[in-house]
């Protein structure tokens, strides 16, 4: 990557709702049992939002957060990109309502839509704003509720998915730190494995729509799995090349947290300790956009990263879409 000028993470935060479901709870819900859950995707509890909490509501915790840790007001932040698939509404945008509920003034805001990889996306275009000098600072969110697009009478989807939102403030840091590369992708021939068919313009909600359960998350699981060993493993080849990198200078792992079986492949394929890996996929189960970030800034919370340390995060979505970054601490 041509660095015009270094940018980095320079604050952190996140959110998840009071509200935790537990695959006990599960079990009283739908045909399945901990056991299944556990061995088959590492969760073990969820959160879920509270009715009255929305994504914007999630963003605006991790939002007040990650300011607090940068040192900054909200009135200073210039750009603001919410990265979700559970919007509050198709528009005001949820980064304009985000905008508003901080008081950032002179931010502009706009959502982008990358599903689970939408938080590398994020950061990503922030990171290309900020390098060419066009804004100086950003703030960006990967945030999802999607309890509000899950049927919980459907086992193979629901035991999977957990609410929450993390941020990060980037700005200007010092030469050596901060984003090393980016490996970005899309494979919209497999767009149908993973899908919420009604409600947008191809088919707007009608009470057909509603009886066939259309404005819930569809998922082709097993070719999902396939999809995300397969891209996990080259999107990290990828972007350490890029990095000018080897996979023995990594010395955080922070992989989407879908499902552990998918994350302990990645882990092999590229010869790492368990202790260099984030894994949170049993508290919060998968999150989507907000599901790196959580990962991020728990380990920046519990002190696993130092100045200097060289981070790979990776995940895969729905679109399908892939997005991978290193960065130094
Ligand atoms: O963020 C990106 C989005 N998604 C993902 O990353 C998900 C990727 N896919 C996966 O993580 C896995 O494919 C799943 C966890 C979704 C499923 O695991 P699997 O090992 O691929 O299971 P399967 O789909 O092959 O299903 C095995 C069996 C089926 O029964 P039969 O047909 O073999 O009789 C399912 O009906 O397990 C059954 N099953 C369940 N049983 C108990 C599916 N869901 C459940 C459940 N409890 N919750």
């Amino acid at each position: 990557m041509n660095t015009i000028r270094p940018i980095g993470i320079i604050g952190y935060g996140k959110y998840v709702p009071e509200r935790i479901l537990t695959n006990a709870d599960m079990e009283k819900m739908v045909e399945t049992n901990d056991e299944w859950i556990v061995s088959r995707t590492g969760i073990r509890e969820r959160h879920i939002a509270a009715p009255e909490q929305a994504t914007s509501d999630l963003a605006y915790e991790a939002a007040v957060q990650a300011l607090k840790t940068a040192g900054m007001s909200a009135e200073d932040l210039e750009l603001i990109i919410v990265a979700t698939i559970t919007p509050d509404t198709f528009f005001p945008s949820t980064a304009c309502i985000l905008q508003d509920k901080l008081g950032a003034k002179k931010a502009a805001a706009f959502d982008l839509s990358a599903a689970c990889s939408g938080f590398v996306y994020g950061m990503a275009t922030a990171n290309g704003m900020l390098q060419t000098g066009m804004y100086n600072n950003a703030l960006v969110i990967g945030a999802d509720a999607l309890s509000r697009i899950t049927d919980y009478t459907d086992r193979n989807t629901c035991v999977l998915f957990g609410d929450g939102a993390g941020a990060v403030v980037l700005g200007e840091v010092s030469p050596g730190r901060g984003f090393l590369s980016f490996d970005l992708g899309a494979e919209g021939s497999g767009g149908s494995l993973l899908k919420l068919e009604a409600g947008g313009s191809r088919l707007p909600a009608s009470e057909e729509t509603i009886q066939d359960k259309k404005h819930y998350i569809y998922m082709n699981g097993r070719e999902v799995f396939k999809f995300a060993v397969r891209v996990m493993g080259t999107a990290t080849e990828e972007v350490l090349r890029k990095a000018g990198k080897g996979k023995e200078d990594i010395d955080l792992f922070v992989p989407h947290q879908a499902n552990i079986r998918i994350i302990q492949s990645a882990m092999q394929r590229l010869d790492l300790p368990e202790e260099k890996c984030v894994i949170n996929v049993d508290k919060y189960a998968n999150t989507s956009a907000a599901s790196i970030p959580l990962a991020l800034v728990e380990a920046a919370e519990e002190g696993r990263m130092k100045e200097g340390d060289t981070i790979l995060l990776v995940g895969f979505g729905g679109g399908l879409t892939w997005g991978a970054s290193v960065l130094v601490w």
